[in-house]
């Protein structure tokens, strides 16, 4: 197995800020967490926090992330977007998505794509997924930590703990046939994200690209919200990543946050 290091990463690296001060934990609670400590203790911009294993991984949605030690990549990357609204927030969450099918195809030569809002699929199952956590005060940003769980090397139908993901669930190596290099990714999301983030700080909106990578878009959708069940056409998303949905009396509604099933009509 390629073992991740604060050296290993640092060596092939070649971000301007992004990733250039390492964080790594053989085994940690939730990167994220430790993330948002650094950052609310100042931790430059570009902090990366990475971790061969999480205890207590979280997803979205106050869900947990499970990922074997040493499979996946494990990271929280920290901002300061001083130039984005609280609620513009989402805009990172895209361009780190876009930074990822892009490394992944970049990589491995497979064609990833985004499910709204943050999830990372591979022919049509779940790859990985994305969770940001936002600290703001009086209605300005003062830090966002992006959290990326990828299932990179991992082989779900053979994880007896596992098992009942393979149908939803797959991870890179398991599309290819091989295993990848964990560091050849990183270091290729890392400078993905970087040129994104300079281009959204110049003031490139992501939304258009976003949705063009949306397997999401043009079905009939089922989302779960926090509100409840809302069901309709999936007619595309604004520029703060909310989902417009026709619903079936016609009307367009617009959701922020759910999980969606795609209805075969
Ligand atoms: C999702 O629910 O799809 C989002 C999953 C995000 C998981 C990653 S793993 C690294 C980082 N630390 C966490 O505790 N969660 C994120």
């Amino acid at each position: 197995m390629e073992r991740l290091s604060v050296e290993s990463i640092e060596k092939g690296l070649t971000t301007t800020f992004m990733g250039r001060r390492v964080i790594y934990y053989r085994s940690i609670g939730s990167t994220n967490d430790v993330a948002r400590e650094l950052a609310v203790r100042g931790a430059p911009e570009g902090t990366l926090v990475i971790a061969d294993e999480q205890t207590a991984g979280k997803g979205r949605l106050g869900r947990r992330w499970l990922a074997p030690p040493g499979t996946s990549l494990l990271i929280s990357l920290l901002f300061r977007p001083h130039f984005l609204a609280p609620y513009k927030a989402q805009r990172l969450t895209m361009i780190c998505s876009l930074a990822v099918v892009d490394a992944i195809s970049e990589v491995t030569g497979l064609l990833a794509a985004i499910k709204w809002p943050n999830d990372i699929v591979v022919q049509g199952k779940k790859a990985g997924g994305i969770l940001t956590e936002l600290g703001a005060t009086g209605g300005r940003l003062d830090y966002a930590v992006v959290g990326l769980g990828l299932n990179v090397n991992l082989d779900f139908g053979a994880v007896e703990t596992m098992g009942e993901l393979a149908a939803t669930a797959t991870s890179l190596s398991q599309e290819l046939g091989r295993e990848v290099s964990r560091l050849a990714l990183l270091w290729r999301i890392l400078e993905n994200i970087e040129g994104r983030y300079q281009r959204l700080g110049a003031g490139e909106l992501p939304h258009g690209e976003w949705a063009s990578r949306l397997v999401t878009l043009h079905n009939h959708v089922m989302v779960d919200t926090p509100q409840g069940v809302v069901e309709g056409w999936a007619e595309g998303v604004d520029a703060d990543g909310a989902l417009i949905l026709r619903t079936n009396c016609g009307e367009c509604q617009r959701v922020l946050a759910g999980d969606v099933t795609l209805r075969k009509r």
